[in-house]
């Protein structure tokens, strides 16, 4: 979801922060436009640890009071998503680590699932999850080593869709995204709408079937 703040600068706000708050509104129109689509299972790049890390304090702070505040109103909104959590939590201020894990026990058992990257590091999520084997005794292969990993019960991501012109991955779940077709969007994320995701989706089929045309 990458885009906020040049998206907030296009429009004419003064800070980027409005920005953040947008592109966050902005996450449940997309949880509906799939939902009618009958998509269920989505990722979110929510924030990277080395955005924590590196981003000014102002920033991150506002970012953390968005989620604390945002991901529990949510909840009342719509009883579709099951949230999931990938990434050091340990890495948020308590008040709001402790908002997503209420949110993500009160969503469980919902039929969609919806994980959001916080906090997240795409080497780090491998690195502990081969610990976890580890730890358990068991050897540590590929289907061992996946079951560890965060997020929903689906681990393969088909599609990736990167906002806002960036043409990188940017650590965004690469042993999940291993077989992925990306799709660059140049909307910024607040802008991005139904049609780009249409777009999207029609790009992933048109490439899915030019590279396997007789499965059925
Ligand atoms: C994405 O928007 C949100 C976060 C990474 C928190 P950006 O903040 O990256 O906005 P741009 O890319 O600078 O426009
Ligand atoms: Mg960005």
């Amino acid at each position: 979801m990458d885009g906020n703040r040049r998206w907030a600068k296009t429009v004419g706000m003064a800070r980027a922060g409005a920005g953040h708050r947008a592109g966050a509104d902005h996450l449940a129109d997309l949880l509906r436009w799939l939902e009618f689509r009958g998509i269920r299972h989505a990722s979110v790049y929510v924030l990277s640890a080395d955005n924590i890390r590196k981003r000014d304090r102002d920033e991150v702070d506002h970012l953390f009071r968005l989620i604390e505040e945002l991901v529990p109103a949510w909840l009342e909104e719509s009883d579709e998503w099951q949230l999931h959590i990938a990434g050091d939590t340990t890495l948020l201020p308590e008040s709001c680590a402790t908002a997503l894990e209420n949110a993500v026990s009160a969503t469980a058992g919902r039929r969609s699932h919806l994980t959001r990257a916080i906090g997240y590091d795409a080497k780090q999520e491998v690195v502990d999850a081969v610990r976890a084997v580890l730890v358990a005794g068991e050897h540590p292969d590929e289907a061992a080593i996946t079951s560890r990993l965060p997020g929903g019960p689906i681990k393969d991501i088909d599609l990736v869709i990167r906002t806002s012109g960036e043409q990188r991955i940017s650590g965004f779940f690469p042993w999940q995204s291993q077989h992925a077709e990306i799709v660059f969007s140049n909307k910024f994320w607040p802008a991005f709408d139904e049609h780009d995701l249409d777009l999207a989706l029609r790009e992933f089929a048109r490439r899915r079937v030019a590279t396997h045309p007789f499965r059925s």
